[in-house]
């Protein structure tokens, strides 16, 4: 029998290299030897504030990405999360098998909820006393925010941001995401390290308790050069797509022009090409632009730092550029393309939908005989 993988990624934004190649590009090379789930993760997107329109929108172009990148939908079932179910369903079951502690070591949760602080926080002035312009600013911000967030004002000034039970229970649902496959494998970016590692937690505790074997234990794949593509702004904050500036990423989307420019313009320090891996270590942005090249040419960062030995950044930029355009230019065509067919998205979606849906439907009922819910 062949293995199975359940993989996803949200539809908050424009998909980046960091997606493509810390994870969808595995995905591709994966789906010949797996019988392959991929998730367009539409309930984790709605942690945080999403317009309705975008978020549908991003839906779509999201399993496009994934059917441009090369994924083949009469091989892997693509469709968004909140179509099959019992996701949420098993998150529930789950949730009782998760303790607190558990999800408060999460560091995503952390430094996402720090994140809407820091947002906030960094304007200490009391609201009164801002200016007009930066008033109307904050005040639709936290319009905006107050149904997910609690925005604890306090003598004027915004003292602290309360995240919601949905990002805080996020990993419980990336739990039963998987495990309602019964998934054996994930292929991820280093990211989600942790966010796995608490699923594997939640599977055994699950097991132990009714005293079964029913879920296997996922393996994370956190494959190939690339698994932490850094922001091209700043060589220790991962690339993302939350980061204000544009400049940090490259999107699936960019044209040639745009990624020329954005590697151009990436950060870097003043002294030439590398001459060993050695200095990565001191060189944080250097190391990021030479694992990409690295990933995208399919060879060792070593073989990478050993051709453009002694030569100047600015060539080597230039070449980084070309061979990520070549790389990417065909998928971003077919995205277009397919983005003009909203009903053949759809249609290649339902259809493997219904593999989905079934095999969730399965694997829920048998959950349901082993805690002893009622099925009628
Ligand atoms: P998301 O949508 O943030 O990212 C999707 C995938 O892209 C990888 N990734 C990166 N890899 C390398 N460098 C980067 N800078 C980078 N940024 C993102 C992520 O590791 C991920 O593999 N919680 C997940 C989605 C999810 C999921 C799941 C994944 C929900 N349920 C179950 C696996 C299994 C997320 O937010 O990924």
């Amino acid at each position: 029998m062949k293995k199975r993988i359940f993989s996803g990624m949200q539809p908050t934004g424009q998909l980046h290299l960091g997606n493509y190649l810390g994870a969808l590009r595995n995905w591709v090379k994966l789906q010949k030897d797996y019988e392959c789930f991929y998730g367009v993760m539409d309930l984790h997107a709605i942690t945080l504030p999403q317009d309705p329109k975008t978020l549908a929108r991003n839906t779509r172009e999201t399993a496009a990405a994934f059917y441009a990148a090369g994924i083949d939908p009469s091989q892997c079932a693509v469709y968004p999360q909140s179509a099959v179910l019992e996701h949420t369903y098993l998150q529930w079951l789950l949730a009782n098998h998760t303790p607190l502690g558990w999800l408060n070591r999460m560091t995503q949760f952390k430094e996402k909820s720090a994140g809407i602080h820091k947002s906030f926080i960094k304007n200490i002035k009391p609201i009164s006393d801002l200016s007009g312009e930066e008033k109307e600013r904050i005040n639709q911000k936290i319009q905006e925010l107050e149904p997910f967030m609690k925005i604890v004002v306090d003598g004027g000034s915004i003292i602290d941001v309360e995240a919601n039970l949905g990002l805080f229970a996020y990993p419980v649902l990336m739990a039963a995401d998987i495990l309602i496959y019964k998934a054996t494998h994930v292929p991820v970016g280093e990211d989600q390290k942790q966010h796995l590692e608490l699923s594997r937690d939640v599977a055994g505790a699950f097991n132990r308790h009714y005293g079964v074997e029913y879920f296997p234990i996922p393996e994370p794949q956190i494959l190939g050069e690339a698994a932490r593509v850094m922001s091209l702004r700043d060589g220790t904050k991962k690339m993302s797509k939350s980061d204000e500036s544009d400049y940090s990423r490259i999107n699936l989307t960019d044209d040639a022009d745009a990624i020329k420019k954005k590697f151009q313009k990436a950060k870097t320090d003043p002294l030439p090409c590398p001459s060993a891996v050695e200095e990565f270590k001191q060189r944080p942005e250097i190391e990021n632009l030479f694992t990409i090249y690295a990933a995208l040419a399919d060879k060792s960062a070593k073989d990478v730092v050993a051709e453009f030995s002694g030569k100047q950044l600015s060539a080597f930029k230039n070449a980084l550029a070309d061979l990520a355009i070549a790389r990417l230019e065909p998928i971003t065509k077919r995205m277009r393309e397919l983005m003009q067919d909203e009903a053949e998205i759809d249609r290649l979606i339902n259809k493997s939908l219904e593999r989905a849906r079934a095999l969730a439907a399965k694997h829920l009922a048998e959950v349901k005989d082993i805690i002893g819910l009622w099925r009628g």
